[in-house]
């Protein structure tokens, strides 16, 4: 852990529990390995901030000249509000309304198209006026589990690169230019290869888009869960893009640039989530310890199996034990299921790691429970950076029939 016992007891102390903590130099140094590992590239970074949004996280990344990838218009706005200029701002958008393709236009960020139908209206209004990037579905499996996998061939992600002649026509029909290919294949790919894979797939059809800048090879690198996980190879992700890319220069002019939009890399393990245990409850063949939390607070366990370290911090020495650390709502909700802890005692607090990336993010009021406050802890101070919810959050935008 990157942050001391001593530091989530006195953040505990401070704003209570549950409690997401980030920790900024953890971005930064993620941010640096990323970037010095392509730094003989023309690559560029957009953090994937769908992974977590909030403001003063987009303020860090700003501060480190990072480039930010939005996956909706709100994240769009969130990310210029936030201080990005337009021209490090890229929407990869994903199954939506012409409307909001409309809007991310009049805003002046970069826009991947994911669709034949959006692509055709962007002609109809555009033109070429407009350089547009397009999302491609490579059709290759990959990520961690189905449900974060995007480019395999039943996936909704992107064109299908099997409809290139169909995309070719609308190019042609309407002169677009077309600066971009897009593709992300899935989320938390350890295998440097599949981007290779991905990277030869574009090479085949980069000759049919002579106004190209930017090859945008997503995101999805594999981060550690546990000690001793595999991880994607960074330099030898490095050292592979580097070679495909010098056997294959751009046949139409000038280097591309490789883009990519990690999220889970940049945030995953800067984040923690602090919780404290109500209630133990000792059945038969199971030790059930209950944290004031649920999945409606950290729905990775529920939803993906993800496993998430916890650590009893207020107890690192006790006799450990096998629990089942469950959460307060009120169906099956386990963040683990069989876990070796430390001695567990009621009001314990316990910090789950690997909780930056789409913890908070994926949050709810499920239940009527009030949402975790988020702590950035930077330069040894700690900085409340959003208050948790309260029970006018609870009203708020309801509409009471007299
Ligand atoms: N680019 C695109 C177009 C994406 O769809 C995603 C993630 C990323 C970049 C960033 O992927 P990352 O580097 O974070 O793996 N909620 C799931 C992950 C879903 C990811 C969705 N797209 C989870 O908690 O594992």
């Amino acid at each position: 852990m990157t942050l001391s016992h001593h530091q989530f007891s006195e953040i505990a102390a401070q704003f209570g529990t549950p409690t997401y903590v980030y920790h900024a130099e953890t971005i930064s140094k993620q941010y640096q390995l990323l970037t010095a590992a392509f730094v003989d590239q023309p690559v560029k970074i957009f953090y994937a901030c769908k992974a977590l949004t909030n403001v003063s996280i987009l303020n860090h990344f700003k501060s480190l000249d990072a480039n930010i990838d939005c996956s909706s218009i709100n994240e769009v706005k969130l990310a210029l509000y936030a201080g990005f200029p337009v021209e490090k701002v890229l929407y990869t958008s994903n199954g939506i309304g012409f409307d909001e393709i409309e809007e991310a236009r009049a805003l002046g960020v970069t826009i991947n198209v994911d669709s034949l139908s959006n692509l055709k209206k962007f002609g109809e209004k555009y033109g070429r006026s407009y350089p547009i990037g397009v999302r491609f579905r490579p059709n290759i499996m990959a990520g961690g589990n189905l449900k974060i996998a995007t480019g395999h061939d039943k996936s909704k992600f992107g064109i299908p690169i099997d409809q290139l002649e169909e995309l070719l026509a609308i190019v042609q029909q309407y002169d677009l230019c077309i600066n971009g290919l897009h593709i992300h294949t899935g989320s938390e790919i350890k295998d440097v290869d599949v981007f290779v894979k991905g990277i030869e797939v574009l090479f085949d059809i980069i000759p049919y888009f002579k106004e190209l800048t930017y090859i945008d090879l997503g995101g999805g690198f594999k981060v550690a869960y546990k000690k001793g996980d595999a991880v994607t190879d960074i330099p030898l992700l490095a050292k592979k893009v580097g070679e495909a890319f010098a056997n294959h220069p751009n046949p139409n002019g000038k280097p591309l640039e490789i883009w990519f939009e990690p999220g889970k890399y940049l945030v995953s393990e800067a984040g923690y989530f602090l919780t404290e245990v109500s209630v133990l409850k000792q059945t038969k063949n199971i030790l059930f310890a209950s944290v004031n939390s649920g999945f409606n607070h950290l729905i990775r366990p529920m939803f993906y199996e993800s496993y998430h370290h916890i650590t009893n911090i207020s107890n690192p020495t006790g006799v450990e034990k096998n629990y089942a650390v469950v959460g307060n709502i009120c169906e099956t909700d386990t963040f683990a299921w069989d876990r070796k802890l430390n001695e567990i005692r009621e009001g314990d607090l316990l910090v789950m790691a690997n909780a930056g990336a789409y913890g908070f993010e994926m949050s709810s009021q499920y239940n009527s429970r009030f949402q975790p406050a988020e702590v950035l802890v930077k330069d040894g101070q700690y900085h409340l950076i959003r208050k948790r919810s309260d029970f006018e959050d609870l009203l708020r935008n309801q509409i009471i029939l007299p």
